[in-house]
């Protein structure tokens, strides 16, 4: 499969994180938003990124402007209808993702690739949005979060996945510069499975007083050789995703270890997201953070 046109719906985080990737890699990128002031917003982001690489020196203004030429906003599926694979990354409800993958089907042609960036629903259960002969083509593509930074991506695939698409998908991810591991269609998949356990963990440790927010962290950080302590990596991921994560979780293995604890679940009935609604387990001023639990 020669993919060379991307698609990319939904540009937050993750979505302008990928695209931002695709870009960099070559691919030509069309970008798709729910309106123009949100699409304006996910490609001011990324055109952020390259001004910093360009300030940093690790771009020059040629090659700032050749990115931009690579990448494309939309409004409209019918836009995507050109693209040889496209990334869902709208947020975690499966109505949005029905409807997005309905409007896919519409648009795309036969041969297209499909894939969602999602973290913690089923891939499987998009299905019924899409023509019988497109299920093969289906498949997860989960990035991690900061896309342009973190070296992984999680490929998942369903019963339905056929060997080519899972070829291309890893072709794709090596282009991208990223390492692909291949993870079935369970909860959590591979990373979130292992990884949401132990921020939960940290959470409840802290809930018990068993040390403080920073010596928690600090501890992880320079015990263990992670970039992040636990629940600064709660924090930075957002602790509403924590939760509705867990909850998936907890509902599919019904094991404590992945039960949402009530402090958890306290600071986000509180708007205490983490730091992009700046507090969670620490008071965020951009980059400085002050323990506030
Ligand atoms: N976007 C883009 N680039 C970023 C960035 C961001 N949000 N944050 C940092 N960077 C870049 C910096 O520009 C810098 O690039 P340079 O070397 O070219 O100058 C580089 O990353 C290092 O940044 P800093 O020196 O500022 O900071 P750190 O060395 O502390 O790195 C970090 C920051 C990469 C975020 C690091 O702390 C880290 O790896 N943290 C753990 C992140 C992690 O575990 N992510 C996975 C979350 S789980 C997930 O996403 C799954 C989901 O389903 C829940």
């Amino acid at each position: 499969m020669d993919i060379q046109h991307i698609g990319i719906v939904g540009c937050g985080l993750m979505g302008s994180g990928i695209a931002q990737c695709a870009a960099e890699a070559g691919y030509q990128v069309w970008v798709k938003e729910a309106d123009e002031a949100l699409l304006a917003k996910g490609l001011a982001r990324i055109q952020g990124a390259w001004e910093r690489a360009a300030v940093k020196g690790k771009l020059t203004g040629d090659q700032k402007a050749e990115l931009g030429r690579h990448l494309n906003g939309t409004t409209t599926f019918a836009a995507l209808a050109g693209c040889d694979l496209v990334v869902e990354a709208v947020p975690e409800r499966m109505d949005l993702k029905l409807q997005t993958f309905a409007e896919l089907d519409r648009v795309l042609g036969p041969g297209a690739l499909l894939c969602t960036n999602t973290s913690s629903l089923s891939v499987a259960q998009i299905s019924p949005a899409l023509s019988p002969h497109r299920l093969a083509r289906l498949a997860g593509l989960h990035f991690f979060n900061p896309v342009p930074v973190m070296p992984l991506v999680e490929v998942v695939r369903t019963l339905a996945t056929d060997e080519d698409t899972l070829a291309a998908l890893r072709a794709f991810v090596a282009k991208l510069g990223k390492t692909a591991v291949l993870a079935p269609d369970a909860p959590g998949f591979v990373v979130n499975r292992l990884l949401v356990p132990y921020l939960l963990d940290a959470m409840r440790c802290a809930e018990q007083k068993l040390a403080t927010v920073e010596d928690i962290d600090t501890g992880m950080k320079l015990g263990c050789g992670h970039p992040m302590g636990p629940l600064h990596l709660s924090d930075f991921i957002g602790l509403d995703t924590m939760q509705s994560v867990a909850e998936v979780l907890f509902e599919a293995f019904g094991e404590p270890r992945f039960k949402a604890p009530s402090v958890l679940r306290q600071l986000v009935a509180a708007g205490r997201l983490g730091r992009k609604s700046g507090s969670g387990f620490y008071r965020w001023e951009g980059e400085k953070r002050q323990e506030a639990l």
